[in-house]
């Protein structure tokens, strides 16, 4: 069984990604995606979007975070990978599922699941030029604006190379509406011989022994339901372990705004701060309070001093 915390643009960034691993129960985290349009970037975006790549490719708990990319050009995004593997990433990761119109004007994300034959010279670009001891792993929906293609680029993606590939269970059509369609991988598991990660609408401990049992996968990845619920990963891992109370999670929260202070920016330390308190509200009745109360302030302080309010409350 493996665990894997999803990428999650604007949200699981270094910092969640720091206090999410070291409560534990994740095995495995994947960047925000980097998106490669028309050049060859830096060194500089890569450690921006993945700093544990100065600290040997790890979070500071010891999860290996691979790098994921995302583009639609073949050669420009092998190019890009290179330049991932030379700064030492553990893995690479490329992105076959963002549903974000900007990205798919440019023909990347989601809308490659329309053409098989482009997810596979993709991968196969990477595989290619990045040596053989990092693994190159992809992330799928089941489709576009329907499911037929689903197995095609399933088989697309291995025949490719990749050691692994993630479903999230639903076309970029249905968007993050629930339900998450998981008896479509079954077939995926059965049909290929690399590891399908099952990802979409793990909520609790009970939504993944649905899932688990609906899709005979033995690895999953979370994203929301992290978030909404930090000890989710552990629950699952140590199926006896307690829910999180409300003053741990205040107790996260002052951490988060500890480590956050590096992001430039106060109304996005303030955004950020708004974003976790607003998913919390879905597993933390008093964290729905607590939004209501802190929604309009732009200050982050004065969202942190609520957060402590809250706690004497
Ligand atoms: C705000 C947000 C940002 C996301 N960013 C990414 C991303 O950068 N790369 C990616 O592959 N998927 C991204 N996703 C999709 C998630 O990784 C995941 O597939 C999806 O949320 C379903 O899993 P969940 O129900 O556990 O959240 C994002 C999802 C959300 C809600």
């Amino acid at each position: 069984m493996s665990m894997t915390l999803a990428p999650m643009e604007g949200v699981v960034d270094v910092y969640m990604r720091d206090i999410l691993t070291r409560i534990g129960g994740f095995d495995l985290c994947v960047s925000e995606f980097v998106r490669v349009s028309n050049s060859v970037l830096p060194a500089s975006v890569y450690y921006k979007y993945c700093p544990e790549l100065k600290t040997g490719g790890r979070t500071a708990a010891g999860v290996p975070v691979h790098v994921q990319l995302m583009g639609g050009e073949p050669g420009l995004i092998a190019e890009n990978a290179t330049v991932v593997a030379s700064l030492g990433a553990l893995g690479i990761d490329l992105n076959f599922g963002c549903p974000a119109k900007t990205v798919n004007r440019r023909d990347a994300g989601a809308s490659l699941l329309q053409y098989p034959e482009r997810l596979h010279d993709i991968v196969a670009a990477v595989r290619k030029a990045v040596p053989a001891h990092i693994p190159v792993s992809a992330k799928m929906r089941l489709g576009y604006s329907d499911k037929t293609l689903y197995l095609e680029n399933a088989h697309a993606i291995e025949d490719a190379g990749a050691v692994k590939l993630t479903v999230h269970a639903r076309t970029k059509l249905e968007g993050y509406r629930a339900p998450a369609h998981w008896e479509f991988l079954a077939p995926i598991r059965e049909a290929l011989r690399i590891p399908v990660v099952a990802n979409g609408e793990i909520w609790t401990p009970e939504d993944f022994v649905a899932c688990r049992d609906v899709s005979g996968c033995t690895d999953f990845m979370i994203g929301r339901g992290a978030i909404a619920r930090p000890s989710l990963a552990l629950e699952i891992a140590a199926l006896n372990t307690p829910q999180f109370q409300w003053p741990e999670i205040l107790g996260l929260l002052e951490r988060y705004n500890d480590l956050i202070q590096a992001m430039d920016g106060p109304l996005r330390r303030a955004g950020r701060l708004k974003q976790w308190i607003k998913l919390l509200g879905r597993t933390y009745e008093p964290s729905s309070e607590l939004f209501m109360n802190i929604r309009r302030l732009q200050d982050p302080s004065e969202i942190i001093d609520a957060v402590r309010a809250s706690a004497v409350a």
